[in-house]
């Protein structure tokens, strides 16, 4: 773990005292990071007023992938862009709802942010937890234009990773690459204030996350180890497993870093070509990150998320994280086919 904060240090005042592996944070970092999260919390006061803003319903669009967006797809999205411009250090942006990367600047600088502006779009309207979700790369040449290929680049390079959740609280977790840490917004400051230093995933759980309606769709190695966790005290796992699925990764990955858990979303047939739902750059590689960060796994099935050599900025992956014994079941159960 990290060197040791005082609890309830506000974000800002964090970043400048942490010291992953030993070393200050670079200041440019620094900025980028306090000018990130002071957007997440002027975006949590935004979903806070909901209708009385008319912030909720679709926007009527569509995004890169195809999907509606919600109003707060694009307001999420629009005030991230806006909120990290100032960053000098910082020379482009990608976002799931953005189909090429946007240059900041002259697109050049030392570092890359991808972010998922709004996770969850499906519980906004419903007043279910939703969230943002974001990574933070080094640029390989910092003093060369901006071009997507500087994205690429496998998950174990992430400098930075983490997620805002508004939920009852406004929580951010984050990882520097020596742990992970968690705030919590404070109304009455308006900071995000440290409430837990170095978080660990139990490696054993009795509780999984996956949507069981597409449970017919799924692989063969999938669907053993959850037919295995339905078979309860008397079937091979001899445990009775709790079942949870809020349809936002951002709150079910909330939920595995707090008290264990697996969370999957795999492969499935009914689009056999694409890998999985979501997305390798800005939902997989950082809740990976967090996830290794905190003792916990991230596989695709067969390899771990952050090993993986991206193709393209919104490629798609299986995933499978968090308590280390059960994805290491998976992983085995994948390797025998
Ligand atoms: P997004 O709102 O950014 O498009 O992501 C939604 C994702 C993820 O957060 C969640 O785990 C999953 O979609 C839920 O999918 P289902 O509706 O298939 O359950
Ligand atoms: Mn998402
Ligand atoms: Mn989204």
């Amino acid at each position: 773990m990290a060197n040791p904060i005082q609890l309830k240090t506000p974000f800002r005042n964090y970043v400048e005292q942490a010291k992953p592996q030993g070393a200050a944070v670079p200041e440019g970092l620094q900025s980028l990071l306090i000018a990130l999260v002071g957007t997440c919390r002027t975006l949590s006061d935004e979903v806070a007023q909901g209708a009385l803003i008319g912030i909720l319903g679709s926007a009527g669009t569509g995004n890169v992938q195809g999907e509606v967006q919600q109003k707060l797809d694009v307001i999420a999205n629009d005030l991230l862009i806006e909120g990290v411009q100032g960053c000098a250090a910082l020379a482009g942006i990608a976002s799931e709802e953005i189909e090429e990367p946007l240059p900041v600047g002259k697109g050049v600088g030392d570092y890359l942010l991808l972010f998922d502006p709004l996770d969850g779009s499906s519980n906004i309207d419903v007043n279910v937890s939703i969230g943002t979700i974001f990574s933070i790369l080094q640029k390989p040449n910092p003093n060369t234009p901006l071009t997507t290929s500087d994205f690429l680049q496998e998950g174990r390079k992430q400098v930075a990773a983490g997620y805002v959740v508004y939920g009852p609280q406004t929580t951010l977790a984050i990882t520097l690459g020596d742990g992970v840490d968690l705030f919590t917004l404070d109304a009455v400051s308006g900071e995000f204030l440290l409430i837990k230093q170095g978080i660990a995933i139990s490696a054993s759980t009795k509780e999984f996350a996956i949507n069981m309606s597409n449970m017919r769709h799924w692989a063969a190695p999938v669907k053993r180890y959850v037919e295995e966790c339905l078979a309860g005290v008397s079937g091979p796992r001899q445990k009775d497993f709790n079942m949870r699925w809020i349809a936002s990764m951002v709150a079910d990955v909330h939920r595995v870093l707090s008290r264990g858990g697996i969370f999957m979303y795999p492969w499935d047939q009914r689009e056999p070509g694409k890998p999985g739902k979501l997305r390798l750059m800005y939902e997989a590689n950082p809740m990976s990150l967090l996830v290794e960060q905190a003792g916990g796994q991230s596989i695709n099935g067969v390899d771990a998320i952050l090993d993986l050599k991206p193709h393209g900025l919104h490629e798609r992956v299986s995933v499978m994280l968090g308590s280390a014994e059960e994805v290491s079941l998976l992983r085995a159960y994948h390797a025998q086919g």
